[in-house]
């Protein structure tokens, strides 16, 4: 479940490309997800897949003409259009950027558009030819000037055989978009979060590291679930093979210095660091500048030397953590007295808040079992609970925390002015 598509209702358009058949599984992802999904076509999508595919996938009726009519007599496609808290066009064809573009309402896909006040969020599927066409992206810019969100096609094999612009853009990557167009006006809109995540690589030679088994899946979680809620995010990561979220900002930082030098340049203007990564605490002495050879060697002996702590150093550089602005949090991955470790780290490290995780069994596993411990000695023991619910009770004490921040600010103001 991904809690900014729970109690939505996402209106899924859908229109006669061959990727129509991907619209399935969008459909099915984002019900999955929590949404209700309300499906509507036109009738040449119908001839690339059936409404009852939809029907059976979001357990909705799926409109797929102008004139149908719900069973309790409603024009279908008013009531999906007034009912929607997110209009997505997926694909959306050359003809029907055209048709909203010009306000035409001739398809059950086009007329609601026209009916609806949801925000519009469109991928568009066509040939490179079409896609390129001055008319189409025209079409394309005077809906961006209405406030639509697009999904730029990508680059791949086309309908026609071809490879070039044109192909729907990655499913996830759609999802993404209509999470973060959903999510705008959260409680984290305004705020900037810093999150880092993953394992550091600390380089031998060039072509072997020093590493660890994070899978960097909690950071992930963390920036997609506060870019969710509005925060503009940038999200700082070691070693990690998975797909970066969409509407964050990424740096990559492979080694514990990088990861250093990145988290010190973008907290200036941060409301909240969550260090999430697995800094290796230490790197080799030396890195061989060719790879190292077995020959002669039946042994070899690395020597390791200490990396920066980043979190004591960024709690070094900022006033007592009860006179800062900038919320930090870490965690503790332990694999025992996990406690009492944690607790330790908080104090030590000048943090807002820790998250005690036993491991390695959650390193790359998808649920994890966590406490939460803050600075004033409250704890919350969260039973095992997949990675991104356990992100948005991390958000939910940096939201509240922020709100409380911006509270305190407000009424001192107020004293100070004489007013309120
Ligand atoms: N951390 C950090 N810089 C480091 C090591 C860790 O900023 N060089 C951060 C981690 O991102 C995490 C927290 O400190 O948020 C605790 O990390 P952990 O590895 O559990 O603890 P360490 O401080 O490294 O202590 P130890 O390895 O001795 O348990």
């Amino acid at each position: 479940m991904i809690r900014v598509l729970q109690t939505k209702t996402i209106l899924l358009g859908v229109t006669g490309s061959i990727a129509a058949y991907k619209a399935a599984t969008l459909a099915s992802q984002l019900t999955q997800a929590g949404a209700r999904v309300d499906v509507v076509m036109t009738r040449e999508a119908t001839q690339f897949i059936g409404a009852l595919t939809f029907e059976a996938l979001t357990h909705r009726y799926v409109a797929t003409d102008v004139m149908a009519l719900l069973p309790d007599s409603q024009i279908a496609h008013v009531a999906m259009a007034h009912r929607a808290d997110l209009f997505l066009i997926a694909p959306a064809t050359a003809h029907l950027l055209a048709k909203l573009a010009h306000g035409l309402a001739d398809d059950a896909v086009s007329a609601t558009a026209l009916d609806t006040r949801a925000p519009l969020v469109i991928a568009p599927a066509m040939e490179t030819g079409m896609w390129e066409h001055p008319a189409t992206q025209a079409n394309v810019a005077t809906l961006v000037a209405r406030g639509a969100v697009i999904v730029e096609p990508g680059i791949g094999q086309l309908a026609s055989g071809a490879s070039g612009r044109g192909r729907l853009a990655d499913l996830d990557d759609i999802v993404d978009t209509v999470r973060a167009v959903l999510g705008r006006a959260g409680d984290l809109a305004q705020r900037k979060i810093v999150v880092t995540a993953g394992g550091t690589q600390e380089p031998l030679d060039p072509v072997r590291v020093l590493a660890n088994r994070s899978s960097g899946k909690m950071g992930f979680a963390l920036a997609a679930g506060a870019r969710d809620r509005g925060a503009r995010v940038t999200l700082i990561a070691g070693a990690t093979s998975l797909r970066v979220p969409r509407g964050v900002e990424f740096v990559a930082a492979p080694t514990a210095r990088e990861m250093r030098d990145a988290v010190l340049g973008a907290i200036g203007d941060a409301d909240a660091l969550v260090m999430a990564a697995a800094v290796a605490d230490f790197r080799p002495a030396h890195t061989a500048e060719q790879k190292i050879k077995k020959e002669h060697a039946e042994r070899l002996t690395l020597e390791l030397v200490r990396n920066p702590d980043i979190l004591q150093e960024v709690a070094s550089r900022l006033p007592p953590a009860d006179r800062r602005a900038l919320l930090v949090i870490g965690f503790a991955a332990e694999t025992q007295d996990l406690l009492a470790h944690a607790r330790a780290k908080l104090k030590a490290k000048g943090l807002d808040l820790i998250v005690a995780n036993p491991v390695p069994q959650s390193f790359g596993a998808d649920i994890e079992a966590a406490t939460l411990l803050t600075r004033d000695g409250a704890a919350m023991e969260l039973s095992p609970l997949p990675k991104e619910e356990l992100a948005e009770k991390v958000l939910d004490f940096v939201s509240a925390k922020l709100a409380r921040h911006s509270l305190n600010e407000n009424s001192t103001m107020a004293r100070d002015t004489g007013s309120g």
